[in-house]
Protein backbone atom coordinates (compact mmCIF):
# COMPACT_ATOMS: atom_id res chain seq x y z
CA UNK A 1 0.00 0.00 0.00
CA UNK A 2 1.03 3.53 -0.92
CA UNK A 3 0.04 6.10 1.10
CA UNK A 4 0.83 10.34 1.11
CA UNK A 5 -0.73 13.36 3.07
CA UNK A 6 -0.58 16.42 1.99
CA UNK A 7 3.32 16.31 0.08
CA UNK A 8 4.18 19.56 -0.71
CA UNK A 9 7.68 20.21 -2.81
CA UNK A 10 9.48 23.51 -3.17
CA UNK A 11 12.86 23.21 -5.37
CA UNK A 12 15.99 25.04 -4.73
CA UNK A 13 14.92 28.56 -6.63
CA UNK A 14 12.07 28.48 -5.36
CA UNK A 15 9.76 26.60 -7.32
CA UNK A 16 6.60 25.18 -5.91
CA UNK A 17 6.03 21.73 -7.51
CA UNK A 18 3.24 20.36 -5.40
CA UNK A 19 1.20 21.80 -2.90
CA UNK A 20 0.12 19.88 -0.68
CA UNK A 21 -0.96 16.19 -2.68
CA UNK A 22 -2.93 13.05 -0.77
CA UNK A 23 -3.27 9.99 -2.72
CA UNK A 24 -3.87 6.22 -1.59
CA UNK A 25 -2.55 2.84 -3.72
CA UNK A 26 -4.45 -0.43 -2.39
CA UNK A 27 -2.42 -3.69 -3.36
CA UNK A 28 -4.23 -5.16 -6.08
CA UNK A 29 -5.20 -1.52 -7.47
CA UNK A 30 -3.72 0.37 -10.53
CA UNK A 31 -4.01 3.93 -9.87
CA UNK A 32 -2.93 6.69 -12.45
CA UNK A 33 -2.07 9.84 -11.90
CA UNK A 34 -2.86 12.38 -14.62
CA UNK A 35 -2.37 16.11 -15.46
CA UNK A 36 -0.84 18.79 -17.84
CA UNK A 37 3.40 19.34 -18.08
CA UNK A 38 4.56 21.06 -15.12
CA UNK A 39 2.15 19.50 -13.11
CA UNK A 40 4.03 18.01 -10.53
CA UNK A 41 3.87 13.92 -11.05
CA UNK A 42 7.30 13.30 -12.03
CA UNK A 43 7.79 15.37 -8.85
CA UNK A 44 5.28 13.42 -6.47
CA UNK A 45 6.58 10.06 -8.10
CA UNK A 46 9.94 10.74 -7.05
CA UNK A 47 9.16 11.54 -3.62
CA UNK A 48 7.39 8.23 -3.21
CA UNK A 49 9.95 6.23 -5.05
CA UNK A 50 12.39 7.92 -2.32
CA UNK A 51 14.63 10.00 -4.56
CA UNK A 52 14.26 13.04 -2.52
CA UNK A 53 12.33 14.08 0.30
CA UNK A 54 9.05 16.37 0.22
CA UNK A 55 9.37 19.90 1.86
CA UNK A 56 6.89 18.98 3.95
CA UNK A 57 4.08 16.01 4.00
CA UNK A 58 3.92 12.49 5.26
CA UNK A 59 3.72 9.33 3.46
CA UNK A 60 4.29 5.44 3.61
CA UNK A 61 5.12 3.20 1.41
CA UNK A 62 4.47 -0.50 2.13
CA UNK A 63 4.39 0.26 5.51
CA UNK A 64 7.74 1.88 5.98
CA UNK A 65 7.88 5.98 6.54
CA UNK A 66 8.97 8.01 3.99
CA UNK A 67 12.10 8.95 6.05
CA UNK A 68 13.31 5.31 6.07
CA UNK A 69 14.39 5.05 2.42
CA UNK A 70 16.41 2.09 3.26
CA UNK A 71 13.37 0.13 4.06
CA UNK A 72 11.43 1.49 1.41
CA UNK A 73 13.98 0.62 -1.51
CA UNK A 74 13.82 -3.07 -1.78
CA UNK A 75 9.79 -2.90 -1.34
CA UNK A 76 9.38 -1.07 -4.83
CA UNK A 77 10.18 -1.21 -8.34
CA UNK A 78 10.38 1.53 -9.89
CA UNK A 79 11.02 2.99 -13.69
CA UNK A 80 10.90 7.18 -13.89
CA UNK A 81 10.81 8.92 -16.85
CA UNK A 82 13.92 9.56 -17.64
CA UNK A 83 15.32 6.15 -18.32
CA UNK A 84 18.40 7.05 -16.78
CA UNK A 85 20.74 3.62 -18.29
CA UNK A 86 25.00 3.89 -19.08
CA UNK A 87 24.42 3.48 -22.53
CA UNK A 88 28.15 1.89 -22.04
CA UNK A 89 26.94 -1.44 -20.59
CA UNK A 90 24.50 -3.97 -22.25
CA UNK A 91 21.43 -4.70 -21.10
CA UNK A 92 22.58 -7.80 -19.81
CA UNK A 93 25.35 -5.87 -17.86
CA UNK A 94 22.31 -3.46 -16.48
CA UNK A 95 20.33 -6.66 -15.26
CA UNK A 96 23.44 -8.02 -13.35
CA UNK A 97 24.05 -4.56 -11.38
CA UNK A 98 20.48 -4.48 -10.80
CA UNK A 99 20.70 -7.96 -8.57
CA UNK A 100 23.83 -7.12 -7.04
CA UNK A 101 22.47 -3.97 -6.05
CA UNK A 102 19.20 -5.56 -4.49
CA UNK A 103 21.01 -8.42 -3.10
CA UNK A 104 18.74 -11.29 -5.48
CA UNK A 105 21.43 -14.57 -5.57
CA UNK A 106 22.47 -15.14 -8.87
CA UNK A 107 20.79 -18.27 -10.05
CA UNK A 108 17.58 -16.16 -8.78
CA UNK A 109 18.70 -13.54 -11.33
CA UNK A 110 19.67 -15.65 -14.18
CA UNK A 111 16.06 -16.95 -14.26
CA UNK A 112 14.16 -13.84 -13.78
CA UNK A 113 16.46 -12.30 -16.38
CA UNK A 114 15.30 -14.74 -19.24
CA UNK A 115 11.88 -14.29 -18.25
CA UNK A 116 11.94 -10.71 -18.30
CA UNK A 117 14.07 -10.76 -21.68
CA UNK A 118 11.39 -12.90 -23.28
CA UNK A 119 8.61 -10.61 -21.89
CA UNK A 120 9.78 -7.36 -22.75
CA UNK A 121 11.33 -8.66 -26.31
CA UNK A 122 15.19 -7.70 -25.36
CA UNK A 123 16.57 -11.04 -26.72
CA UNK A 124 17.73 -9.43 -29.80
CA UNK A 125 19.41 -6.79 -27.76
CA UNK A 126 20.25 -7.99 -24.00
CA UNK A 127 24.15 -8.26 -25.34
CA UNK A 128 24.53 -5.32 -27.02
CA UNK A 129 25.13 -1.79 -25.55
CA UNK A 130 22.17 0.30 -24.60
CA UNK A 131 23.85 3.01 -26.63
CA UNK A 132 22.73 1.29 -29.65
CA UNK A 133 19.55 0.65 -28.62
CA UNK A 134 16.54 2.25 -30.31
CA UNK A 135 14.17 4.67 -27.37
CA UNK A 136 11.34 2.21 -27.17
CA UNK A 137 13.62 -0.53 -26.30
CA UNK A 138 15.67 1.55 -23.61
CA UNK A 139 12.10 2.21 -22.22
CA UNK A 140 11.79 -1.87 -22.42
CA UNK A 141 14.83 -2.44 -20.59
CA UNK A 142 14.51 0.31 -17.96
CA UNK A 143 10.60 -1.76 -17.16
CA UNK A 144 12.23 -5.23 -17.18
CA UNK A 145 14.83 -4.19 -14.82
CA UNK A 146 11.99 -2.36 -12.23
CA UNK A 147 10.65 -5.93 -11.71
CA UNK A 148 13.66 -8.24 -11.41
CA UNK A 149 13.90 -8.23 -8.07
CA UNK A 150 10.08 -8.88 -7.48
CA UNK A 151 9.38 -5.40 -5.82
CA UNK A 152 6.01 -5.03 -3.80
CA UNK A 153 4.85 -1.72 -5.13
CA UNK A 154 5.89 -0.62 -8.45
CA UNK A 155 5.69 2.79 -9.58
CA UNK A 156 6.28 3.98 -12.85
CA UNK A 157 6.24 7.45 -14.31
CA UNK A 158 5.16 7.25 -18.25
CA UNK A 159 5.79 3.36 -18.77
CA UNK A 160 4.33 3.54 -22.20
CA UNK A 161 6.00 6.30 -23.63
CA UNK A 162 7.78 5.47 -26.82
CA UNK A 163 6.61 1.93 -26.75
CA UNK A 164 5.16 0.73 -30.22
CA UNK A 165 1.88 -0.64 -30.03
CA UNK A 166 2.32 -4.32 -29.69
CA UNK A 167 5.16 -3.56 -26.77
CA UNK A 168 2.65 -0.88 -25.12
CA UNK A 169 -0.61 -3.89 -25.55
CA UNK A 170 2.30 -6.80 -23.75
CA UNK A 171 3.36 -3.89 -20.69
CA UNK A 172 -0.42 -3.17 -19.69
CA UNK A 173 -0.83 -6.98 -19.51
CA UNK A 174 1.71 -7.42 -17.18
CA UNK A 175 1.12 -4.21 -15.10
CA UNK A 176 -2.59 -6.30 -15.06
CA UNK A 177 -0.90 -9.56 -13.89
CA UNK A 178 1.07 -7.62 -11.24
CA UNK A 179 -2.59 -6.09 -9.91
CA UNK A 180 -4.38 -9.59 -9.76
CA UNK A 181 -1.75 -10.89 -7.97
CA UNK A 182 -1.95 -8.20 -5.33
CA UNK A 183 0.51 -5.34 -5.97
CA UNK A 184 0.20 -1.87 -5.70
CA UNK A 185 0.67 -0.28 -8.75
CA UNK A 186 1.20 3.84 -9.55
CA UNK A 187 1.34 5.03 -12.78
CA UNK A 188 1.94 9.00 -14.29
CA UNK A 189 0.60 8.70 -18.25
CA UNK A 190 -0.39 11.05 -20.84
CA UNK A 191 -2.42 8.14 -22.68
CA UNK A 192 -6.24 8.80 -21.21
CA UNK A 193 -7.09 6.05 -22.83
CA UNK A 194 -4.74 3.81 -21.51
CA UNK A 195 -5.35 5.48 -17.60
CA UNK A 196 -8.98 4.68 -18.69
CA UNK A 197 -8.27 0.99 -19.41
CA UNK A 198 -5.98 0.35 -16.74
CA UNK A 199 -6.64 2.32 -13.87
CA UNK A 200 -9.00 1.61 -11.05
CA UNK A 201 -8.56 4.86 -9.62
CA UNK A 202 -7.21 8.27 -11.13
CA UNK A 203 -5.81 11.36 -9.68
CA UNK A 204 -5.72 14.40 -11.92
CA UNK A 205 -3.34 16.94 -10.71
CA UNK A 206 -2.83 20.77 -11.90
CA UNK A 207 -0.62 23.03 -10.43
CA UNK A 208 0.62 20.60 -8.03
CA UNK A 209 -2.64 19.73 -6.26
CA UNK A 210 -5.12 17.51 -6.91
CA UNK A 211 -7.91 18.41 -8.73
CA UNK A 212 -10.33 15.69 -9.32
CA UNK A 213 -9.70 12.27 -7.67
CA UNK A 214 -12.29 9.45 -8.43
CA UNK A 215 -12.67 6.39 -11.27
CA UNK A 216 -12.49 7.12 -14.81
CA UNK A 217 -15.86 6.08 -15.18
CA UNK A 218 -17.22 8.19 -11.98
CA UNK A 219 -14.97 11.27 -13.64
CA UNK A 220 -16.58 10.94 -16.47
CA UNK A 221 -19.72 11.19 -14.88
CA UNK A 222 -18.53 14.25 -12.87
CA UNK A 223 -17.77 16.04 -16.22
CA UNK A 224 -21.61 15.58 -16.83
CA UNK A 225 -24.08 16.62 -20.31
CA UNK A 226 -22.33 14.69 -23.41
CA UNK A 227 -19.64 15.79 -25.86
CA UNK A 228 -21.06 17.10 -29.02
CA UNK A 229 -18.17 15.46 -31.64
CA UNK A 230 -18.14 17.44 -35.03
CA UNK A 231 -16.22 16.19 -37.84
CA UNK A 232 -14.77 19.08 -40.21
CA UNK A 233 -12.05 17.44 -41.53
CA UNK A 234 -8.43 19.25 -41.50
CA UNK A 235 -9.87 22.83 -42.03
CA UNK A 236 -10.52 21.83 -38.54
CA UNK A 237 -7.87 24.55 -36.62
CA UNK A 238 -9.56 27.18 -39.37
CA UNK A 239 -13.21 26.13 -38.31
CA UNK A 240 -12.12 26.68 -34.33
CA UNK A 241 -10.57 30.17 -35.17
CA UNK A 242 -13.82 31.18 -37.07
CA UNK A 243 -15.42 29.85 -34.15
CA UNK A 244 -13.75 31.16 -31.68
CA UNK A 245 -15.14 34.64 -33.14
CA UNK A 246 -18.60 34.31 -33.13
CA UNK A 247 -19.52 31.43 -30.65
CA UNK A 248 -19.56 33.01 -27.29
CA UNK A 249 -20.88 29.63 -25.47
CA UNK A 250 -18.31 27.76 -24.66
CA UNK A 251 -15.24 27.07 -27.35
CA UNK A 252 -14.63 23.26 -28.60
CA UNK A 253 -11.16 21.64 -28.04
CA UNK A 254 -9.68 20.51 -31.25
CA UNK A 255 -9.06 16.14 -31.42
CA UNK A 256 -7.65 15.32 -34.78
CA UNK A 257 -10.09 16.43 -37.24
CA UNK A 258 -12.65 16.87 -34.93
CA UNK A 259 -14.21 19.89 -32.73
CA UNK A 260 -15.54 18.80 -28.94
CA UNK A 261 -18.31 20.29 -27.81
CA UNK A 262 -19.23 20.43 -24.18
CA UNK A 263 -23.12 20.36 -24.67
CA UNK A 264 -24.77 20.75 -20.48
CA UNK A 265 -27.36 23.17 -21.04
CA UNK A 266 -30.30 24.53 -23.57
CA UNK A 267 -27.98 27.28 -25.17
CA UNK A 268 -25.56 24.94 -26.28
CA UNK A 269 -27.80 22.51 -28.00
CA UNK A 270 -26.57 20.92 -30.79
CA UNK A 271 -28.92 22.12 -33.20
CA UNK A 272 -27.84 25.73 -32.24
CA UNK A 273 -23.97 24.39 -33.14
CA UNK A 274 -25.09 23.39 -36.26
CA UNK A 275 -26.32 26.18 -37.01
CA UNK A 276 -23.37 28.26 -35.93
CA UNK A 277 -20.96 26.23 -37.76
CA UNK A 278 -22.74 26.49 -40.93
CA UNK A 279 -22.67 30.37 -40.50
CA UNK A 280 -19.08 30.02 -40.27
CA UNK A 281 -19.24 28.14 -43.64
CA UNK A 282 -17.60 24.83 -42.25
CA UNK A 283 -18.28 21.91 -43.86
CA UNK A 284 -19.59 19.47 -41.39
CA UNK A 285 -18.82 15.85 -42.86
CA UNK A 286 -20.09 13.63 -39.21
CA UNK A 287 -21.56 14.77 -35.50
CA UNK A 288 -22.04 12.60 -32.84
CA UNK A 289 -23.23 13.43 -29.31
CA UNK A 290 -21.21 10.95 -27.30
CA UNK A 291 -20.70 10.45 -23.08
CA UNK A 292 -17.22 12.73 -22.22
CA UNK A 293 -14.14 10.86 -22.75
CA UNK A 294 -11.08 11.20 -20.28
CA UNK A 295 -9.86 13.77 -22.72
CA UNK A 296 -12.62 15.83 -21.81
CA UNK A 297 -11.98 15.17 -18.01
CA UNK A 298 -8.96 16.43 -18.08
CA UNK A 299 -9.35 19.38 -20.50
CA UNK A 300 -12.73 20.24 -18.14
CA UNK A 301 -10.46 19.69 -14.65
CA UNK A 302 -7.35 21.07 -15.80
CA UNK A 303 -8.18 23.69 -18.37
CA UNK A 304 -6.92 24.06 -21.79
CA UNK A 305 -3.54 25.95 -21.84
CA UNK A 306 -0.04 24.75 -21.63
CA UNK A 307 2.51 24.94 -19.22
CA UNK A 308 4.02 28.10 -20.26
CA UNK A 309 0.95 29.74 -19.72
CA UNK A 310 -0.49 29.03 -16.35
CA UNK A 311 -3.87 30.17 -15.73
CA UNK A 312 -7.31 30.19 -13.67
CA UNK A 313 -8.60 26.32 -13.44
CA UNK A 314 -11.49 26.15 -14.62
CA UNK A 315 -12.79 25.06 -11.38
CA UNK A 316 -11.52 26.45 -8.28
CA UNK A 317 -12.58 22.77 -6.02
CA UNK A 318 -11.82 19.81 -5.75
CA UNK A 319 -13.89 17.00 -7.08
CA UNK A 320 -13.35 13.92 -5.06
CA UNK A 321 -15.14 10.74 -6.45
CA UNK A 322 -13.99 8.42 -3.93
CA UNK A 323 -13.96 4.50 -3.51
CA UNK A 324 -16.96 2.79 -2.84
CA UNK A 325 -18.69 6.11 -4.37
CA UNK A 326 -20.06 9.18 -2.57
CA UNK A 327 -19.23 12.50 -4.46
CA UNK A 328 -17.49 15.08 -1.82
CA UNK A 329 -16.84 18.65 -2.82
CA UNK A 330 -14.22 20.13 -0.81
N1 LIG B 1 14.92 19.58 -10.20
C1 LIG B 1 14.07 20.61 -10.35
N2 LIG B 1 14.41 21.85 -9.99
C2 LIG B 1 13.57 22.90 -10.11
N3 LIG B 1 12.31 22.79 -10.62
C3 LIG B 1 11.91 21.57 -11.01
C4 LIG B 1 12.75 20.41 -10.90
N4 LIG B 1 12.09 19.35 -11.37
C5 LIG B 1 10.88 19.80 -11.74
N5 LIG B 1 10.76 21.12 -11.53
C6 LIG B 1 9.58 21.97 -11.80
O1 LIG B 1 8.52 21.49 -11.00
C7 LIG B 1 7.29 21.49 -11.73
C8 LIG B 1 6.71 20.08 -11.76
O2 LIG B 1 7.58 19.28 -12.54
P1 LIG B 1 7.29 17.73 -12.78
O3 LIG B 1 8.46 17.18 -13.51
O4 LIG B 1 6.94 17.09 -11.49
O5 LIG B 1 6.00 17.80 -13.72
P2 LIG B 1 5.26 16.63 -14.52
O6 LIG B 1 3.82 16.70 -14.14
O7 LIG B 1 5.95 15.35 -14.31
O8 LIG B 1 5.40 17.13 -16.02
P3 LIG B 1 5.60 16.28 -17.40
O9 LIG B 1 4.22 15.89 -17.84
O10 LIG B 1 6.18 17.29 -18.33
O11 LIG B 1 6.49 15.12 -17.12
C9 LIG B 1 7.64 22.06 -13.11
O12 LIG B 1 7.34 23.42 -13.10
C10 LIG B 1 9.12 21.85 -13.24
O13 LIG B 1 9.69 22.82 -14.04
MG1 LIG C 1 6.90 14.06 -15.55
Amino acid sequence: MIAATDLTKVYAGGRRALIGVSLRVHEGEIVGVVGPNGAGKSTALKILSTVFAPSSGTATVCGHDLSDAGSIRPCIGVALQDVGLDPLMTGHEHFTVQASLYGVPRDAAACREARLVERFGLSDHVDQVVGAYSGGTQRRLSLALALLHEPKALIFDEPTVGLDPRARRQFMATLRELRDQGHPVLLSTQYLEEANQLCQYLYVIDEGAVVAEGSPADLRAAVGGLAFRVTVGDTVDDVASRVAGTWQSGQPRIDGEQLVFHVSDQIRDPDAILAMLRRVDAEIREYRLVTPDLDDVFIHFTGERSESEPGQRPMDMTVRIQRGGGQRWK
